[in-house]
């Protein structure tokens, strides 16, 4: 069989989550569209399909579907087609597979969660699938606790033995499903139309115990960005190419991308790895780096440090701030002299100077904190003692 029969030219990409454990970061807007390295998350998860030979890529969305086909559009910017099947109500994994049955071709598809980042080869991935003529094959991954994710036991011929969702108990490294799968089209006859249904619930156990379910296992890397931490590493792990994304090529061998159009002074650092946007301004003293991203417009104020942090578009950083493991979503401004560290900044925040925000405090869109007004206790009695 050649390539191009066994790799899929379409995909499904699951994006009608609501994301809430990512808040405030996807307060104001959906997960798969947050920005990460200055890109919308899902345009790194069309990179690989692209780069695969995938030609059309279905968002199946729900909740918030008009802001995600706002900035993707029909997918021109990234290689391929995009079409979009929404929702009037939430349908499940399964049942927001099926809702796209109509715009399907014939043949096998690609599916993907729309929260995982991942350079997995899909090549290798759909070539298994054809090899043991499987009904469907996933992607999976080995984590250290996989009582949040699919768990799946693998037999020595690649054919699942058991795949069981969220178990509730386990103990130690196990392979999960890392939400990318191929399915041929058939299994679409297995879901009801129109009501709520769970993939890994109602499909992937009752492939599994029919022989049919494969499994793919790749060591490489793999991420979900479900919480203000994981989006944080994501960004990492971007910035330190731990990931094969197209943001490497701009950062190239010296982990650096400043934008033509940024204004770095000639006293402030920026120390790689470090991406800086367009029209972002360092003033003197400043330092920006290591793993800082700072967005399109910001400024960071005299003597002011920017630390494993990422800093989105049209944010103010006051003059001798100090940034440390935080995010600051956009068009939000820090006041002179305040510290954040572990510290989650929802849209449009206005925190005044001279506060203390730490160990994962998340601040939710649009709130005014006024200058002095939060200290954080344990560094008070530091002080003291
Ligand atoms: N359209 C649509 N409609 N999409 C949905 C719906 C829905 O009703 N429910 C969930 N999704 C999308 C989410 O937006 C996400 O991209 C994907 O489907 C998976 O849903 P999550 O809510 O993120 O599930 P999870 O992270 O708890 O578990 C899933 O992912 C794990 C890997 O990260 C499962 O597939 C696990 O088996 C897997 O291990
Ligand atoms: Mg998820």
């Amino acid at each position: 069989m050649s390539t191009s029969h066994r790799t899929p030219t379409q995909a499904i990409i699951l994006v009608g989550g609501e994301g809430t454990r990512l808040r405030p970061v996807t307060s104001r807007v959906p997960k798969p569209v947050a920005p990460v390295v200055e890109r919308p998350f899902v345009a790194y998860i069309l990179d690989d399909l692209a780069r695969h030979g995938v030609e059309r890529a279905i968002f199946s969305t729900g909740f918030l579907a008009a802001a995600i086909e706002a900035q993707i559009g029909d997918g021109a910017g990234y290689g391929l087609q995009v079409d979009y099947a929404v929702e009037t109500e939430p349908l499940g994994t399964a049942g927001a597979v099926a809702n796209c049955a109509e715009m399907l071709d014939d043949g096998s598809f690609f599916v993907c969660n729309g929260d995982v980042l991942s350079d997995v080869d899909l090549t290798a991935l759909a070539a298994l699938h054809a090899g043991k003529g499987a009904m469907g094959t996933v992607f999976l991954t080995p984590v250290d606790d996989p009582r949040r994710y699919g768990l799946v036991e693998l037999r020595d011929d690649s054919s699942v033995a058991s795949f069981v969702e969220k178990p509730g108990e386990w103990q130690g490294v196990a392979l999960i499903n890392a939400g990318v799968y191929v399915l041929e089209h058939e299994v679409l006859e297995m879901i009801p139309r129109g009501r709520l249904f769970s993939i890994e619930r109602g499909v992937f156990p009752r492939l599994a115990q029919a022989g049919s379910l494969y499994g793919y296992v790749d060591r490489g890397y793999w991420r979900d960005i479900g919480t203000p931490e994981s989006y944080l590493q994501a960004h990492f792990d971007i910035l330190e190419r731990t990931v094969d994304t197209a943001v490497a090529d701009l950062l190239g061998e010296e982990y650096l991308y400043v934008a033509p159009s940024a204004d770095i002074h000639a006293r402030a650092r920026v120390v790689p790895p470090c991406y800086i946007g367009e029209h972002a301004r360092v003033e003197a003293g400043a330092r920006v780096g290591p793993l800082a991203v700072l967005g399109a417009g910001s400024v960071v104020a005299e003597g002011a440090t920017i630390l494993e942090s990422v800093i989105q578009a049209g944010v103010d950083i006051g003059a001798y701030a100090q940034v440390e493991r935080s995010v600051v979503v956009r068009e939000s401004s820090i006041g002179a002299g305040t510290q954040l560290h572990s510290a989650v900044i929802g849209e449009g925040c206005h925190v005044g100077a001279g506060n203390r925000l730490v160990g994962g405090i998340c601040v939710y869109p649009d709130t005014t904190l006024p200058d002095n007004s939060i200290q954080f206790h344990e560094q008070l009695r530091g002080k003291e003692g």
